[in-house]
């Protein structure tokens, strides 16, 4: 048996016990057997959660790019590592080898640090889902540099605020990007952005649709032309174990994202361990993660996890709609994919379109169906299974968070039998347990509670960019000693785990993490805005839709109320993007608040819900008078 790779469900459980007995062993043989090291660690992990303090293989010495390119390139120099398909499926695919990832990585290093990045100094990419994005990373990665990449739908304020949260010095963007019919002028995006980010110095630019775009002087360059001069020859830097590889930004339930800081070696470890894993991938197969790089899914799911296993991953440029819905069925024939990992609500939304989509591509090479991002409702994965699996393919329903860095409860295809909704069971190393309302652990099943995680797993989130503090009180002050998730989860009579969805103020729009804090604070930008309060409502396909009250300076105003809506719209798209657009937006003259001034949002959730009868205790309301109006105002 290999701890490595799980084979049936009775291995599962024999590593499972052991990842929990004796985790320093067990971790420490998987990292000693498949992984590239330029010194061994003193110690496989060191922890303390009060504080909380977290190091896994301290001491060790690597760099994470030899283990994700320079050791495959003896065996598998030829094999396609990067398999891109351009948004226009009339545009050739491009499949990049080992080889000339390998070379087109250390150029970009050379680069970068010919512009005069250095070890440790934060690069932030804001690109399309081209090859020169997931070669961006690498190059980083290369070089010792840390990553912050922003999903290039963020808009420029949102981008602006990244930027200067961790004092980036460069930006990489491209003059635009493809989206199906669209194109969208990142670079002007960029530009917005930079003028208010004084840490930037310098922006390189990616040519990839030939627009007409101003260049500054003295700050922005082409990409290619000095990737021309530079050398394909770059020496890895050597990093230890808890260097940062990246920051990546997530919203919370208030203030500002917060950048999760992921370290080198644990996160290369259990991204590697878990794509194994979790999609079951063998050597020539073919993988596709349907996420943007942007979010965490492409981080350790597109990029590290499968590169350091050696394998082909797909890397798609354009959307499922384009140019008809059977776009994603139709890669999958083009490219035998074998491996295909998608969110619930392109499921929804393709399962909404004619089966015919489906039906005139071959879909047979699919051997894992796997999804991510918010709960998939019985309807989808019976969609998932039965069309695009036809019945033959495990659908693993995966959970996990930017912040768990990796894949934390999932089925293990062909060995965890799977259950509709329900993400089953948790992976090697993690200890899962439910909290209950009086903040004690339920130790029997079935039972439903907050999720907490009660021990250290390689690939989480170390910190809070510049703010340990929050990292502690938001993860580690609810429940003493444990990391709590923000989810609520139900565990079945055989302890298989399903998410019910979050129990904070975080709310999940098309599998897109969505604060409301920064949302409201746009919201309230508006000159005839006085307040304002979002929540979410259940939507057919995106999962929740956002809904907006919205309290107006001056009551019985002349404006015309349809106007104000696109206007309070335009301003959420200005300040956090078009994503955070708000399905419904009601006019009232007050919010439901408690004696302290806080907004009862749970009683909002359930008025825009039309769940009337059952609003629970309003006793403690400051304006209790208020509510039948709101009321009125959703009926009417
Ligand atoms: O609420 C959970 C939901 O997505 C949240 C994490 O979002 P983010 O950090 O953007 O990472 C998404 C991709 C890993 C979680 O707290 N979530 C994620 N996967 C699932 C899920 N909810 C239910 N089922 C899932 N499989």
């Amino acid at each position: 048996m290999s701890n490595y790779h799980i084979k049936n469900l009775e291995e599962y459980y024999q590593v499972y016990r052991k990842s929990v007995q004796e985790p320093g062993d067990f971790w420490g043989e998987v990292a000693e057997e498949h992984f590239l090291w330029h010194k061994q660690w003193d110690q496989v992990l060191e922890y303390d959660f009060s504080l909380p303090m977290v190091k896994w293989f301290d001491g060790a010495q690597l760099n994470i790019t030899e283990n994700c390119i320079d050791r495959h390139l003896l065996t598998k120099g030829d094999q396609t590592a990067i398999l891109f398909e351009p948004n226009d499926p009339t545009e050739a695919a491009q499949h990049i080898t080992y080889q000339e990832l390998h070379e087109r990585v250390n150029q970009l290093a050379n680069v970068l640090k010919s512009q005069g990045v250095q070890k440790g100094d934060r690069v932030c990419i804001y690109l399309p889902m081209i090859p020169e994005l997931t070669i961006s990373l690498l190059a980083c990665a290369r070089i010792g540099a840390v990553h912050s990449v922003v999903f290039a739908g963020f808009s420029s304020m949102a981008l602006a605020s990244r930027i200067n949260d961790s004092t980036c010095k460069i930006v990489i963007t491209s003059d635009g990007s493809f989206r199906g019919k669209k194109t969208i002028d990142l670079k002007s995006i960029v530009d917005e952005a930079v003028s208010t980010c004084p840490c930037v110095d310098q922006v390189l630019v990616v040519k990839r649709i030939n627009s007409d775009i101003v260049m500054q002087e003295g700050r922005d360059q082409w990409l290619q032309p000095l990737l021309d001069k530079a050398s394909k020859v770059c020496a890895p830097e050597i990093m230890e174990a808890e260097d940062p590889l990246f920051i990546l930004y997530t919203s919370g339930s208030t203030g500002m994202p917060k950048g999760m800081v992921h370290t080198t070696a644990g996160y290369m470890v259990y991204t590697a361990y878990t794509f194994k894993n979790v999609f079951q991938y063998k050597a020539n197969e073919v993988y596709w993660c349907t996420a943007d790089i942007g979010w965490i899914t492409g981080h350790s799911y597109i990029v590290y996890g499968p590169l350091a296993n050696g394998a082909t991953t797909l890397m798609f440029e354009g959307v499922p709609s384009y140019p008809d819905y059977s776009r994603f069925w139709e890669i999958i024939e083009k490219h035998k994919v074998n491996q295909f990992y998608t969110a619930p609500t392109a499921i929804r939304a393709l399962s909404k379109e004619s089966l015919s989509y489906v039906e005139k591509h071959d879909l047979s090479s699919l051997k894992v169906l796997g999804t991510v991002g918010e709960p998939i409702n019985e309807d989808a994965w019976h969609w998932y299974n039965d069309n695009i699996g036809k019945k033959k393919c495990p659908i693993i329903d995966t959970w996990w968070q930017t912040e768990t860095g990796g894949v934390m409860i999932s089925p293990i295809p062909f060995s965890t039998p799977t259950k509709p909704t329900y993400a089953t069971l948790p992976m090697p190393g993690i200890q899962a347990c439910l909290m209950d309302a009086e903040g004690l652990p339920i130790t029997t099943s079935p039972a439903e509670g907050n999720l907490c995680i009660e021990f250290p797993w390689p690939s989480m989130a170390r910190t809070i960019w510049g703010n340990h503090q929050r990292y502690k009180d938001t993860y580690f002050s609810a429940y003493p000693d444990k990391y709590f998730t923000g989810d609520g989860a139900l565990r079945d009579e055989v302890g298989y785990y399903r998410i019910t969805g979050r129990v904070d103020d975080v709310i999940i729009v098309s599998g897109h993490n969505l604060g409301t804090a920064p949302i409201e604070d746009a919201i309230n930008e508006h000159p005839a805005v006085a307040e304002s309060a979002i929540v979410g409502f259940p939507h057919d396909i995106k999962g929740n839709a956002l809904y907006g009250y919205v309290i107006l300076k001056e009551t019985g105003t002349t404006r015309l109320h349809d106007n104000l809506r696109k206007e309070i719209n335009q301003i959420i798209t200005e300040h956090v993007g078009p994503i955070a657009k708000l399905d419904t937006i009601q006019f009232t003259e007050g919010l439901p608040k408690t004696r302290s001034g806080k907004i009862m949002r749970r009683i909002l959730r359930k008025i825009a819900c039309k769940e009337m009868s059952n609003l629970g205790d309003t006793s403690t309301l400051l304006n209790p008078e208020i509510i039948d109006s709101i009321i009125e105002g959703r009926l009417g």
